[in-house]
């Protein structure tokens, strides 16, 4: 749990390379997710070239940081594979979270950057990573080793909390 309560965005990484086991645990980790009926439905493109990443970076003006990332792992939603009508969004972020938390698990740092539904974001990485019109660009994740510390006090809202009823 303490991946959970110890995650923060980070936003700034070393240059240090991340070993290929190690994306292959954040994959799994995304692909451990929950999903509506066990259907799936994602894809995952992991970008490790600079000039790429640089290219991915001007995605928004909120993304900038993914030209200093090591790598950075785009989250597709696959409607082919998206027989629940539109739950693939919840699978998607479902997947995009746990990535996050194998990530902290395994001392790097990253952050979600939002992509669906901005139209013009997901065209954007369509035709920059060649992505078929059935997939769709949901979450772009730059992951590095950090070079930025975080304070994670508890946002427990007791205000947010309701029992039994309103
Ligand atoms: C759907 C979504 C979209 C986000 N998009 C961006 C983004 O474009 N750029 C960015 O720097 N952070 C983005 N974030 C990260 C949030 O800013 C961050 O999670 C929030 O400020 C809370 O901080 P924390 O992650 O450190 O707890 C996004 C987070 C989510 C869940």
């Amino acid at each position: 749990m303490n991946a959970i309560f110890g995650r923060r965005s980070i936003r700034k990484y070393t240059q240090d390379a991340i070993p290929g086991d190690v994306i292959k645990k954040l994959l799994e980790a995304g692909m451990s997710a929950p999903s509506a009926n066990n259907e799936r439905p994602w894809h995952f493109v992991v970008v490790t070239e600079k000039d790429i990443l640089a290219k991915l970076a001007d995605v928004s003006p909120y993304s900038k940081m993914t030209k200093d990332a090591s790598i950075a792992i785009l989250v597709c939603g696959d409607l082919e594979h998206d027989i629940s009508d539109r739950y693939w969004v919840q699978d998607c972020s479902a997947a995009t979270e746990n990535i996050l938390i194998e990530v902290e698990e395994n001392n790097l740092g990253a952050v979600w950057l939002g992509i669906y539904p901005r139209e013009e974001r997901v065209e954007y990485l369509r035709k920059l990573l060649n992505i078929p019109d059935h997939v769709v660009p949901f979450a772009l994740i730059p992951v590095g080793y950090p070079a930025e510390t975080k304070e994670t006090p508890s946002r427990y809202d007791e205000s947010r909390v309701h029992y039994s009823q309103w």
